[in-house]
């Protein structure tokens, strides 16, 4: 017998005198050693590279657990003779939702490892179902590329794929890099060029294949809203503890941008992450970024970092020259998949 249930998380789920309407059964989930075991044995949760088993159990139990106290999520699970196979937590992303113009969500997915297609394909539909009640226009979700084989059930529920996201993980050196380009920290006048280099390298899907600007159903005007938002939200400290900017002529050339990420693993490792970075066109091709990416390893090193972080597309050849000339692996890939309500399909 198999149940795909639906579970609408309220403030209700904490009141005492709830105790036989679904709202306990949500607390139950909570607490019961199936459910635990299911987040456990999901393959492949996000940052696997950089935590411990122990911490990667405990970091995604506390999602878990998060997901389950969230009135605004949705959880959606899938069991079999009361044992759980998949659960999905479907929630609005607010910030996109403002910058897009349009309702946007995200599914996080756990599931175990032999969930089998039929299975998977009835709980994903549900997960679109899901994010539809809740209004949501355009639903995000990741998975793991070692786990493609939910690739074909995601198309079969209506998820089709958007783009490929490749993690690479350096240790920090401090180097002494030379520099064939003048590399500078921005300034507040830089704001309108940056602005502007960020929409000509986003909103174009022949310089990147990001997910917004693949999307048919977003495209080109969306993906510069996105990104010119997220840009002007780096700069204002929103994201990134420090821009720097290449100049060729008096002129910005490219720039990237760096902050510090907080996690589990804080105890052993001070990690870096990249947030954006972009040279633009007419500069391509002439150093610009190994010259940021080695000024960025130095200002790393500056900070205390141990370990820097990038993710990109699959399809940023240069990206993948640069850190894997710096030593850089290869830590992590990820396929975004979208869906869209069926009336917009
Ligand atoms: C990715 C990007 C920043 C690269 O900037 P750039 O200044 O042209 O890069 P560089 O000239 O410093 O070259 C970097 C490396 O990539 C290599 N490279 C550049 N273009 C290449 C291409 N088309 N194919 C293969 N390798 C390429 C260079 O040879 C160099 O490697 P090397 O130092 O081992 O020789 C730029 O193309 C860009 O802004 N793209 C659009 C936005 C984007 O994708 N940003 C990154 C998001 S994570």
């Amino acid at each position: 017998m198999r149940d795909v249930t639906e579970h609408r998380v309220s403030m209700s789920a904490v009141r005492p005198h709830d105790v036989n309407g679904p709202a306990m059964m949500i607390r139950e989930l909570g607490t019961s050693p199936a459910f635990r075991d299911l987040v456990l044995a999901t393959p492949f949760p996000d940052w696997d590279w950089l935590m411990t088993k122990e911490e990667m159990g405990a970091h995604e139990l506390e999602q878990f657990e998060s997901a389950l106290q969230d009135p605004a999520s949705r959880l959606v699970t899938l069991e079999r003779h009361g044992k759980p196979l998949a659960a999905a937590r479907v929630f609005l992303l607010d910030w996109d939702t403002r910058v897009l113009g349009l309702t946007a969500g995200r599914a996080k997915l756990w599931f175990r490892p032999d969930l089998n297609p039929g299975d998977a394909v009835e709980w994903l539909r549900r997960v679109k179902q899901a994010a539809d009640q809740l209004g949501v226009e355009l639903l995000d979700l990741k998975i793991d590329a070692r786990v493609a084989q939910l690739a074909g059930p995601l198309r079969a529920a209506g998820f089709y794929l958007v783009d490929c996201l490749v993690s690479y993980a350096s240790p920090v050196r401090g180097d002494g890099a030379r520099y064939q380009h003048l590399i500078r920290p921005a300034r507040a006048e830089d704001r309108p060029e940056l602005v502007s280099l960020t929409l000509e390298a986003f909103s174009d899907p022949r310089s990147s294949c990001n997910r917004f600007v693949i999307d048919p159903h977003l495209g080109v005007e969306k993906a510069a809203c996105l990104y010119t938002a997220w840009m002007a939200n780096l700069l204002d400290g929103n994201g990134a503890e420090a821009v720097l900017v290449s100049e060729h002529a008096g002129k910005i050339a490219g720039y990237i941008t760096f902050n510090t990420v907080r996690g589990p693993w804080q105890t052993r490792v001070a990690a870096a992450d990249i947030p954006l970075n972009a040279v633009s066109s007419a500069e391509r091709g002439r150093g610009h970024y190994t010259d940021l990416v080695n000024a960025v390893f130095s200002l790393a090193h500056e900070r205390g970092c141990t370990h820097i972080h990038i993710r990109t597309q699959l399809t940023a050849v240069p990206v993948h020259a640069t850190w894997a000339r710096r030593g850089a692996h290869m830590v992590k890939t990820l396929y975004s998949f979208h869906a869209v309500p069926e009336e917009r399909v």
